[in-house]
C-alpha cells in the first residue's frame, strides 16, 4: 500500500492536478515527511520542530464516504501528538465542502486565508484557507 505508484493512482484519483510516482517519491524522501496509509486512501504530512502540515489527503472517489479519510485524519493527529507536535496546519480550497466539512468535525479552526491561491483547469482561481488544529 506504500508503493508510490498506488499512491499517485489514488492521488490522480482525488486532484485534478495529480502527482506522479516520483513526485510522491520526492515528498516520502522530505525530511519529517510521515505517511498514513489505508487500502483507498492516504494522508501525507510533514513534521518541522514541534509543528506539523498536512501535505495532502486523497481517498479514492468510490471508497468516499466509508469513513477513510476521518480515520487517515485521526490516525495523523494521534501520530503527531505523539510525536511532540503542538500545531497542525493545512490548505484547503474554500469551496471544498467535503474536506472543510471532515477537519470541522475534528476541531480544526480557521488560521488565515491566501486569496486566489489555487489554479483550476478552466483558469479560475479559489482562494485557499489555511487551518489549524492546536494538539498542545
Ligand atoms: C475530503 C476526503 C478526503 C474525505 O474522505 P472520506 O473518506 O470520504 O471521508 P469520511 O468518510 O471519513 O467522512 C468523514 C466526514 O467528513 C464529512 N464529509 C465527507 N465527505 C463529505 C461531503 N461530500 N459532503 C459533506 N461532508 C462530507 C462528513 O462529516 C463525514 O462524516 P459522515 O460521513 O459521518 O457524515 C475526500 O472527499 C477526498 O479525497 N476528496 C478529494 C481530495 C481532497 O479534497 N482532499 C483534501 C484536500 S485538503
Amino acid at each position: 500500500m506504500k508503493d508510490p505508484a498506488h499512491l499517485a493512482a489514488i492521488h490522480a484519483s482525488a486532484f485534478d492536478t495529480p502527482w506522479d510516482a516520483a513526485a510522491i517519491t520526492a515528498l516520502l524522501d522530505m525530511p519529517g515527511a510521515e505517511l498514513e496509509v489505508a487500502q483507498n486512501g492516504f494522508l501525507l504530512w510533514r513534521r518541522a520542530a514541534d509543528e506539523a502540515e498536512i501535505v495532502t489527503l486523497a481517498v479514492h472517489p468510490e471508497a468516499r464516504r466509508q469513513g477513510t479519510g476521518g480515520a487517515l485524519l485521526d490516525q495523523a493527529v494521534k501520530n503527531a501528538r505523539d510525536l511532540g507536535v503542538v500545531r497542525l496546519v493545512l490548505e484547503v480550497a474554500h469551496d471544498n465542502t467535503a474536506a472543510l466539512t471532515l477537519y470541522a468535525s475534528r476541531g480544526f479552526e480557521l488560521a488565515g486565508k491566501r486569496p486566489a491561491y489555487y489554479a483550476r483547469p478552466d483558469g479560475a482561481r479559489a482562494d485557499a484557507l489555511i487551518l489549524a488544529l492546536n494538539l498542545a
